[in-house]
């Protein structure tokens, strides 16, 4: 990389030449301001992600990253604050109603790994209930913190049964804590959430919903679910970028072990205590994704709340799978089972077929899909969710059936 002294700048052809790299000088010294050297990212210019996240976002979005915030500014923690009720708010729940809402810096598992570092009691006991790889990195988890558990494990293809989950905590009184999957995004399942929180709170043992893939464009509410803890990241159905995930968590369960943290750095009371303090974050904030989360939480509410992202992400899903079908691909999950959020297909028996090939003549076209996570068998998966349309679902439906046909796979 070229290293570049102040007084460089102030040499014209010099500068040029820098400006061809993409490099835009922090102060403009020339008095003709130059125009923007790079192109702003547009939906129109960047491949569409047919993925689960991190996903399409809005131009505004990205545009809300372009400036620099003070990170202990008090400008800057008003945003962090409004940020923080919001959240709440679309979880149907309030600080009044005693639950609060933590950012915590780093991707969705950060945010679940904080749960169990800071809420499990010393000596507590988890249940896991596992259908897919997001619910056995739960387990690894557990492992790592040495926190004792018990795992339920479900086929990938088969949601978590309520009658087997009273069974365990019936046997097992030591357990205290049920944590579950909501949309297991290894294969799109949605698991019953109401079903599972009645036995578990009937139980009376804490509830915790790994809501990644789901909150934003799933009604949940905390509190008629029983729900004590729950996680989910920026870059999902909110719509924004990587950079943190969030917490909401019934303030009574969360403050029961303060102290007791297993982590420095993922101890979400001491990190609320920072915000009740001073609205900081504790260590420093990832501020332009803050930014740009702001901006996704103004479009999900121009855009008719959780209910109308609801829609057209089924919308997507629904021509998604319509399409497939008509070409000739079969989906994973039983239809019940199946969410909009994202849908995993089996790969064609045709020995023309190679994901590799598939991947590459997509993104070719413009269109980036996901690679399968089942434990066995060949599937690859497509997300409905972020800035997307139905109308780009039949653009890739267009761009499968072009790939297809090139690649002569029999469908
Ligand atoms: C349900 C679920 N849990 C956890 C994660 C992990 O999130 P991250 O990759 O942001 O750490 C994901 C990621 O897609 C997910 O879908």
């Amino acid at each position: 990389m070229d290293t570049i002294r102040p007084s460089v700048l102030f040499q014209p052809e010099r500068l040029v030449a820098l400006r061809s790299t993409g490099y835009v000088p922090l102060t403009q010294h020339d008095s003709h301001p130059p125009k923007p050297l790079m192109p702003i990212p547009s939906r129109a210019s960047d491949k569409a992600l047919f993925t689960p996240g991190p996903l399409t976002t809005s131009l505004a979005v990205k545009q809300a990253m372009l400036h620099d915030a003070g990170s202990w500014h008090f400008e800057f923690n008003a945003k962090v604050a409004a940020i923080r009720k919001t959240l709440l708010h679309l979880g149907g729940v309030s600080q009044a109603a005693g639950y609060e809402c933590i950012l915590l810096q780093g991707s969705g598992s950060f945010g679940v790994e904080s749960v169990f570092a800071t809420a499990v009691p010393p000596n507590g006991k988890v249940l896991v209930l596992v259908n897919g790889a997001y619910g056995e990195r739960m387990v690894q988890m557990l492992q790592h913190a040495k926190i004792n558990h018990s795992v339920l494990r479900f086929p990938e293809n088969e949601a978590p049964d309520a009658t087997a989950v009273a069974k365990a905590l019936d046997e097992d009184p030591s357990i205290g804590f049920v944590a579950v999957i909501h949309c297991e995004t290894t294969t799109g399942i949605l698991n019953p959430l109401e079903e599972l929180s009645k036995v578990v709170k009937q139980r009376e043992r804490a509830f915790f919903v790994d809501a990644m893939s789901s909150f934003g464009a799933v009604p949940i509410d905390l509190e008629s679910l029983g729900i004590d803890f729950m996680v989910s990241s920026a870059n999902k159905a909110i719509e924004g970028v990587p950079g943190f995930s969030y917490i909401l968590a019934r303030r009574e369960a969360l403050l029961a072990n303060e102290g007791h943290a297993r982590s420095l750095c993922l101890d979400l009371v001491a990190q609320l205590r920072c915000f009740e303090k001073n609205g900081q974050f504790r260590y420093s904030p990832p501020t332009h994704s803050l930014l740009a989360f702001e901006q996704a939480l103004k479009e999900l509410e121009e855009e008719g709340g959780i209910e109308a992202r609801g829609q057209r992400y089924a919308e997507n899903h629904q021509t998604l799978i319509t399409g497939m079908r008509e070409l000739g691909f079969k989906s994973y999950l039983p239809e019940a089972l199946q969410s909009f959020i994202i849908t995993s297909f089996h790969y064609p028996t045709s020995p023309a077929f190679d994901f590799q090939t598939f991947y590459r003549r997509l993104s070719d076209k413009g269109k980036i899909i996901y690679p399968g996570k089942i434990s066995q068998g060949d599937l690859f998966r497509i997300g409905s969710i972020g800035r997307l349309f139905p109308a780009d679902m039949e653009a890739l439906i267009d761009a499968i059936a072009r790939v297809t046909q090139e690649l002569k796979i029999t469908l």
